[in-house]
């Protein structure tokens, strides 16, 4: 018998599949909550395999308190920077994450829909809508900016970066530019990109800066005062990746001092808190160029049972000898 400890409850999806296992017992945490430490440690007691979520730190002292004969912790998303794979792989702990297509184009969606809102200024009409200032039509009113002809650049080529370029081209006429360690030749030709080799010059040209980098210590105040100091002072930053990836300080700063046209964020740096310095309780809010999203970009009932399906197949492929579908790395 394996036993697998999910750490929240996810889509029956996933865990219908683990259930159907006749060898699986498969407890589910009985809280809706992200877990304590200590409840964490507590309950992957003995068991084989770990499902987790991004809002559990899956470090040394969880996988000791596992024991040697967890298998795998697989991990309910894309991003895996919650696990720490160096300790698992010393304690050879197979890591599995979820890059599933729906779950890249969900997240290229909400990046899409973040890009135009913040063009459209759609979050502030609406504000000023439900306020009832709206008293008639005006020539100058909440003047946006057509998406149409203008430069996206991506910093971080893979599926949801690729999916924000498809939706870019194809759906809007954007021009597309991108950043990546490596250089891609088909999606060049298929989407007439430019590769640009340095984050700097993408950043001096692009009207649009969409982030799709995994969070890791190169990664980390990626995007910081320097940075927003390159951007056009009309340009708009999106960040569906990781919120350390933006340090925020550096942010508030541009924004203040009108470095950057406005931002969209899904992801905070000091997650679960929406700005890290809490004594400046919501300093994000006070901007109307400021969109922010609780960390739903993946959210759509499509993509979640694709990634619980896929986080429960890692753990059956690997419990039966299998080698993982999605090895984190
Ligand atoms: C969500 O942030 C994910 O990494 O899936
Ligand atoms: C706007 O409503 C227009 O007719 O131009």
């Amino acid at each position: 018998m394996y036993k697998i400890f999910v750490t929240r409850k996810i889509p029956e999806a996933g865990l219908n599949l683990l259930k159907a296992q006749k060898s699986f017992r498969v407890l589910v945490s009985p809280h809706d909550r992200v877990l304590t430490k200590d409840e964490l440690k507590k309950n992957v007691k003995g068991v084989d395999a770990v499902l987790s979520l991004l809002t559990d730190k899956i470090d040394s002292d969880v996988l000791d308190a596992a024991g040697s004969q967890l298998k795998i912790v697989a991990n309910y998303a894309v991003g895996f920077d919650n696990v720490d794979l160096d300790a698992a792989k010393k304690r050879s702990v197979i890591v599995t994450n979820t890059p599933g297509d729906l779950v890249s184009e969900a997240v290229a969606e909400h990046t899409f829909a973040l890009i135009m809102a913040l063009a459209h200024r759609i979050v502030e009409a609406d504000v000023f809508t439900r306020a009832e200032k709206y008293k008639g039509w005006e020539p100058m009113e909440f003047l946006g900016t057509l998406l149409m002809g203008k430069t996206l650049g991506i910093v971080g080529l893979g599926r949801i970066g690729v999916g924000v370029a498809r939706r870019a081209v194809h759906g809007m006429g954007m021009k597309v530019i991108y950043n990546d360690q490596r250089r891609n030749e088909d999606f060049e030709r298929e989407y007439h990109a430019e590769y640009i080799p340095t984050l700097d010059a993408l950043l001096k040209k692009s009207d649009v800066v969409s982030l799709h980098v995994p969070l890791l210590p190169a990664t980390r105040h990626l995007m910081s005062t320097k940075q927003f100091a390159l951007m056009k002072p009309t340009a708009f930053v999106v960040n569906t990746a990781r919120g350390p990836v933006i340090d925020e300080k550096a942010l508030l700063v541009a924004l203040a001092k009108k470095k950057i046209g406005g931002v969209a964020l899904d992801v905070f740096e000091c997650e679960p808190a929406i700005d890290c310095d809490l004594t400046d309780h919501l300093a994000l809010k006070k901007f109307p160029n400021v969109i922010l999203t609780p960390h739903i970009a993946s959210a759509s009932t499509e993509a979640r049972d694709q990634m619980a399906e896929f986080a429960a197949q890692n753990i059956i492929a690997v419990l039966s000898g299998k080698a993982p579908l999605n090895p984190a790395a």
